[in-house]
Protein backbone atom coordinates (compact mmCIF):
# COMPACT_ATOMS: atom_id res chain seq x y z
CA UNK A 1 0.00 0.00 0.00
CA UNK A 2 1.76 3.39 -1.20
CA UNK A 3 -1.30 5.55 -0.14
CA UNK A 4 -2.00 4.15 2.92
CA UNK A 5 -5.06 6.42 4.40
CA UNK A 6 -3.89 9.74 2.22
CA UNK A 7 -6.75 11.67 1.53
CA UNK A 8 -6.86 12.85 -2.70
CA UNK A 9 -9.12 14.93 -4.33
CA UNK A 10 -9.25 13.85 -7.69
CA UNK A 11 -10.93 15.95 -10.37
CA UNK A 12 -12.18 14.90 -13.79
CA UNK A 13 -13.09 11.76 -11.98
CA UNK A 14 -15.87 10.15 -14.55
CA UNK A 15 -13.07 9.99 -17.46
CA UNK A 16 -11.45 7.84 -18.84
CA UNK A 17 -8.27 8.21 -16.72
CA UNK A 18 -9.98 9.69 -14.10
CA UNK A 19 -11.88 6.64 -13.25
CA UNK A 20 -8.72 4.60 -13.87
CA UNK A 21 -6.69 6.88 -10.86
CA UNK A 22 -9.33 6.42 -8.82
CA UNK A 23 -9.10 2.86 -8.63
CA UNK A 24 -5.82 2.81 -8.68
CA UNK A 25 -5.34 5.10 -5.83
CA UNK A 26 -8.15 3.38 -3.41
CA UNK A 27 -5.78 0.16 -4.07
CA UNK A 28 -3.08 1.70 -2.56
CA UNK A 29 -4.85 2.87 0.25
CA UNK A 30 -6.48 5.95 -0.46
CA UNK A 31 -9.55 7.82 0.55
CA UNK A 32 -10.31 9.90 -2.89
CA UNK A 33 -12.93 12.98 -3.23
CA UNK A 34 -13.80 11.97 -6.73
CA UNK A 35 -14.33 15.31 -8.99
CA UNK A 36 -16.74 15.73 -11.98
CA UNK A 37 -19.46 17.70 -13.94
CA UNK A 38 -21.30 14.28 -14.09
CA UNK A 39 -21.11 12.01 -11.03
CA UNK A 40 -23.88 9.57 -11.49
CA UNK A 41 -21.02 6.33 -12.97
CA UNK A 42 -19.16 7.01 -9.38
CA UNK A 43 -20.46 4.82 -7.03
CA UNK A 44 -19.90 6.41 -2.97
CA UNK A 45 -18.02 4.10 -0.62
CA UNK A 46 -16.45 4.66 2.78
CA UNK A 47 -13.53 5.44 1.07
CA UNK A 48 -14.88 7.29 -2.24
CA UNK A 49 -17.23 10.17 -2.30
CA UNK A 50 -18.19 11.44 -5.72
CA UNK A 51 -18.46 15.48 -5.53
CA UNK A 52 -20.80 17.11 -9.00
CA UNK A 53 -18.58 20.25 -9.45
CA UNK A 54 -17.66 22.99 -12.50
CA UNK A 55 -14.70 23.26 -12.03
CA UNK A 56 -14.75 26.40 -13.31
CA UNK A 57 -16.88 27.84 -11.13
CA UNK A 58 -15.43 29.51 -8.06
CA UNK A 59 -18.24 28.46 -5.29
CA UNK A 60 -17.80 25.20 -6.97
CA UNK A 61 -14.76 24.61 -6.57
CA UNK A 62 -14.80 26.14 -2.80
CA UNK A 63 -17.28 23.75 -2.50
CA UNK A 64 -15.11 20.24 -3.58
CA UNK A 65 -11.99 20.68 -0.94
CA UNK A 66 -14.52 21.79 1.96
CA UNK A 67 -16.37 18.81 1.28
CA UNK A 68 -13.29 16.79 1.04
CA UNK A 69 -12.03 17.87 4.28
CA UNK A 70 -15.23 17.41 6.19
CA UNK A 71 -15.50 13.60 4.49
CA UNK A 72 -12.13 12.91 5.29
CA UNK A 73 -10.54 15.31 8.35
CA UNK A 74 -6.88 16.21 5.84
CA UNK A 75 -6.31 16.80 2.24
CA UNK A 76 -2.80 15.70 1.35
CA UNK A 77 -3.24 15.29 -2.41
CA UNK A 78 -4.75 16.92 -5.62
CA UNK A 79 -4.83 15.33 -9.07
CA UNK A 80 -6.32 17.60 -11.98
CA UNK A 81 -7.53 15.44 -14.26
CA UNK A 82 -10.31 17.29 -15.34
CA UNK A 83 -10.10 18.70 -19.23
CA UNK A 84 -11.75 19.67 -22.63
CA UNK A 85 -10.20 18.99 -25.99
CA UNK A 86 -10.28 20.87 -29.21
CA UNK A 87 -11.14 19.62 -32.75
CA UNK A 88 -8.47 20.48 -35.54
CA UNK A 89 -9.72 23.78 -35.96
CA UNK A 90 -7.61 26.62 -38.40
CA UNK A 91 -6.85 29.24 -35.72
CA UNK A 92 -9.17 32.36 -38.38
CA UNK A 93 -11.71 29.73 -37.50
CA UNK A 94 -11.70 29.48 -33.55
CA UNK A 95 -13.91 32.08 -31.70
CA UNK A 96 -12.95 33.97 -28.56
CA UNK A 97 -15.55 31.96 -26.68
CA UNK A 98 -14.42 28.74 -27.67
CA UNK A 99 -10.76 30.11 -26.87
CA UNK A 100 -12.15 31.35 -23.52
CA UNK A 101 -13.75 27.88 -22.82
CA UNK A 102 -10.63 26.00 -23.19
CA UNK A 103 -8.52 27.91 -21.57
CA UNK A 104 -11.04 28.38 -18.36
CA UNK A 105 -11.34 24.34 -18.21
CA UNK A 106 -7.81 23.36 -18.60
CA UNK A 107 -5.71 26.13 -17.22
CA UNK A 108 -7.88 28.57 -15.15
CA UNK A 109 -9.55 25.62 -13.22
CA UNK A 110 -5.97 24.76 -12.38
CA UNK A 111 -5.62 28.30 -10.42
CA UNK A 112 -8.90 27.52 -8.41
CA UNK A 113 -8.01 24.02 -7.07
CA UNK A 114 -4.88 24.67 -6.11
CA UNK A 115 -5.49 28.24 -4.84
CA UNK A 116 -8.10 26.20 -2.22
CA UNK A 117 -6.04 23.59 -1.24
CA UNK A 118 -2.87 25.18 -0.56
CA UNK A 119 -4.67 26.32 2.71
CA UNK A 120 -5.06 22.69 3.91
CA UNK A 121 -1.52 21.59 3.13
CA UNK A 122 0.15 24.70 4.52
CA UNK A 123 -0.85 23.73 7.99
CA UNK A 124 -0.08 20.46 7.36
CA UNK A 125 3.27 21.13 6.55
CA UNK A 126 2.99 18.75 3.39
CA UNK A 127 1.01 17.28 0.54
CA UNK A 128 1.71 17.24 -3.31
CA UNK A 129 0.04 18.10 -6.64
CA UNK A 130 0.04 16.70 -10.05
CA UNK A 131 -1.55 18.50 -12.90
CA UNK A 132 -1.98 16.62 -15.82
CA UNK A 133 -0.96 18.64 -19.36
CA UNK A 134 -0.18 17.01 -22.63
CA UNK A 135 2.76 15.88 -24.77
CA UNK A 136 1.20 17.96 -27.34
CA UNK A 137 2.65 21.04 -25.45
CA UNK A 138 6.16 19.74 -26.32
CA UNK A 139 5.04 18.27 -29.95
CA UNK A 140 2.33 19.95 -31.13
CA UNK A 141 -0.20 18.60 -33.73
CA UNK A 142 -1.79 21.60 -36.18
CA UNK A 143 -4.73 23.06 -35.45
CA UNK A 144 -4.78 21.94 -31.72
CA UNK A 145 -3.84 25.96 -30.86
CA UNK A 146 -6.29 26.76 -28.34
CA UNK A 147 -5.37 22.94 -26.32
CA UNK A 148 -2.11 23.17 -26.44
CA UNK A 149 -1.55 26.85 -25.25
CA UNK A 150 -4.16 25.67 -21.99
CA UNK A 151 -1.74 22.92 -21.49
CA UNK A 152 1.60 24.62 -21.57
CA UNK A 153 -0.23 27.53 -19.21
CA UNK A 154 -0.52 24.51 -16.92
CA UNK A 155 2.74 22.68 -17.20
CA UNK A 156 4.36 26.86 -16.31
CA UNK A 157 1.65 27.34 -13.68
CA UNK A 158 2.70 23.91 -12.03
CA UNK A 159 6.57 24.81 -12.44
CA UNK A 160 5.89 28.09 -10.64
CA UNK A 161 3.97 26.71 -7.88
CA UNK A 162 6.71 23.63 -7.32
CA UNK A 163 8.92 26.75 -6.10
CA UNK A 164 6.49 28.77 -4.26
CA UNK A 165 5.31 25.91 -2.62
CA UNK A 166 9.04 24.08 -2.16
CA UNK A 167 9.67 25.33 1.46
CA UNK A 168 6.15 24.48 2.93
CA UNK A 169 6.80 20.89 1.77
CA UNK A 170 4.52 20.82 -1.05
CA UNK A 171 5.58 19.12 -4.22
CA UNK A 172 4.20 20.39 -7.65
CA UNK A 173 4.66 18.15 -10.81
CA UNK A 174 3.32 17.52 -13.87
CA UNK A 175 2.17 14.44 -15.82
CA UNK A 176 1.84 14.93 -20.24
CA UNK A 177 -0.20 12.19 -21.26
CA UNK A 178 0.55 10.83 -25.10
CA UNK A 179 -2.87 10.20 -26.92
CA UNK A 180 -4.51 7.96 -24.72
CA UNK A 181 -6.98 5.14 -25.63
CA UNK A 182 -10.21 7.14 -23.98
CA UNK A 183 -13.13 9.22 -25.73
CA UNK A 184 -10.85 12.64 -25.54
CA UNK A 185 -8.87 10.93 -27.81
CA UNK A 186 -11.59 11.35 -30.87
CA UNK A 187 -12.13 14.49 -30.00
CA UNK A 188 -9.04 15.87 -31.27
CA UNK A 189 -9.81 15.36 -34.84
CA UNK A 190 -11.17 18.03 -37.40
CA UNK A 191 -14.73 17.72 -37.46
CA UNK A 192 -15.21 15.70 -40.66
CA UNK A 193 -12.60 13.23 -40.01
CA UNK A 194 -12.96 9.33 -39.72
CA UNK A 195 -12.74 9.03 -36.47
CA UNK A 196 -11.54 5.35 -36.33
CA UNK A 197 -8.89 5.53 -38.99
CA UNK A 198 -7.77 8.89 -37.91
CA UNK A 199 -6.94 6.63 -34.34
CA UNK A 200 -5.00 4.27 -36.44
CA UNK A 201 -3.26 6.02 -38.96
CA UNK A 202 -2.42 9.49 -37.15
CA UNK A 203 -2.76 8.78 -33.11
CA UNK A 204 -1.06 5.54 -32.87
CA UNK A 205 1.77 5.99 -35.13
CA UNK A 206 2.80 8.27 -33.63
CA UNK A 207 3.78 6.90 -30.69
CA UNK A 208 7.40 5.10 -30.80
CA UNK A 209 6.50 2.35 -28.57
CA UNK A 210 3.97 1.61 -31.10
CA UNK A 211 0.62 1.74 -29.12
CA UNK A 212 -1.83 4.17 -27.43
CA UNK A 213 -0.96 5.22 -24.11
CA UNK A 214 -3.73 3.19 -21.82
CA UNK A 215 -5.29 4.85 -18.38
CA UNK A 216 -3.52 2.32 -16.38
CA UNK A 217 0.13 3.78 -17.84
CA UNK A 218 -1.39 7.30 -16.34
CA UNK A 219 -2.58 5.88 -13.13
CA UNK A 220 0.83 4.27 -12.70
CA UNK A 221 2.42 7.12 -13.07
CA UNK A 222 0.36 9.46 -10.64
CA UNK A 223 0.44 6.91 -7.82
CA UNK A 224 4.55 6.97 -8.12
CA UNK A 225 4.68 10.98 -8.23
CA UNK A 226 2.04 11.05 -5.06
CA UNK A 227 4.13 8.23 -3.19
CA UNK A 228 6.59 8.68 -0.44
CA UNK A 229 8.96 7.23 -3.42
CA UNK A 230 9.01 10.38 -5.26
CA UNK A 231 9.81 12.78 -1.95
CA UNK A 232 12.31 14.83 -3.56
CA UNK A 233 10.70 14.94 -7.11
CA UNK A 234 9.09 18.42 -7.47
CA UNK A 235 8.70 20.75 -10.50
CA UNK A 236 9.17 17.85 -12.55
CA UNK A 237 7.20 17.48 -15.96
CA UNK A 238 6.57 13.55 -16.56
CA UNK A 239 5.97 12.26 -20.62
CA UNK A 240 3.97 9.25 -20.37
CA UNK A 241 3.80 9.00 -24.11
CA UNK A 242 5.54 5.96 -25.30
CA UNK A 243 7.71 8.31 -26.58
CA UNK A 244 6.12 10.84 -28.62
CA UNK A 245 7.52 13.56 -27.31
CA UNK A 246 11.07 12.67 -28.87
N1 LIG B 1 -6.99 11.30 -24.08
C1 LIG B 1 -5.87 11.81 -24.57
O1 LIG B 1 -5.41 11.45 -25.66
C2 LIG B 1 -5.11 12.85 -23.77
C3 LIG B 1 -3.82 13.19 -24.20
C4 LIG B 1 -3.10 14.15 -23.48
C5 LIG B 1 -3.68 14.74 -22.37
N2 LIG B 1 -4.93 14.38 -21.98
C6 LIG B 1 -5.46 15.05 -20.79
O2 LIG B 1 -5.72 14.07 -19.79
C7 LIG B 1 -6.79 14.48 -18.95
C8 LIG B 1 -7.83 13.36 -18.83
O3 LIG B 1 -8.34 13.10 -20.13
P1 LIG B 1 -9.24 11.81 -20.50
O4 LIG B 1 -8.65 11.26 -21.72
O5 LIG B 1 -9.48 10.99 -19.31
O6 LIG B 1 -10.57 12.60 -20.95
P2 LIG B 1 -12.11 12.36 -20.63
O7 LIG B 1 -12.85 13.24 -21.56
O8 LIG B 1 -12.41 10.91 -20.60
O9 LIG B 1 -12.24 12.93 -19.13
C9 LIG B 1 -12.23 14.31 -18.83
C10 LIG B 1 -13.19 14.54 -17.67
O10 LIG B 1 -13.15 15.92 -17.27
C11 LIG B 1 -14.45 16.30 -16.90
N3 LIG B 1 -14.65 17.75 -17.00
C12 LIG B 1 -14.61 18.52 -18.12
N4 LIG B 1 -14.88 19.80 -17.82
C13 LIG B 1 -15.10 19.86 -16.48
C14 LIG B 1 -15.45 20.89 -15.58
N5 LIG B 1 -15.64 22.16 -16.01
N6 LIG B 1 -15.61 20.60 -14.28
C15 LIG B 1 -15.45 19.31 -13.84
N7 LIG B 1 -15.12 18.29 -14.64
C16 LIG B 1 -14.95 18.56 -15.96
C17 LIG B 1 -15.34 15.57 -17.91
O11 LIG B 1 -16.70 15.50 -17.45
C18 LIG B 1 -14.65 14.24 -18.04
O12 LIG B 1 -15.21 13.26 -17.16
C19 LIG B 1 -7.34 15.77 -19.58
O13 LIG B 1 -6.83 16.89 -18.87
C20 LIG B 1 -6.78 15.74 -20.99
O14 LIG B 1 -6.64 17.03 -21.55
C21 LIG B 1 -5.66 13.47 -22.64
Amino acid sequence: MRLQDEVFVITGATGGMGKETCKRFLEEGAYVAAVDLNIDQLEESERLVPIAADLTNEQDVVKVFTKANQTFGRIDGLINMAGIAQSATPIEEVSLKDWEKIISVNATSLFLTCREVVPYMKNQGEGVIVNIASISMVRPRPGLNAYIASKGAGVSFSQALAIELAEHGIRVNVVNPGPADTNMLSQFSSRDADIESTKESIFKKSVPLGRLIKPIDIASSLVYLCSKEAAIVTGSVLNVDGGRGI
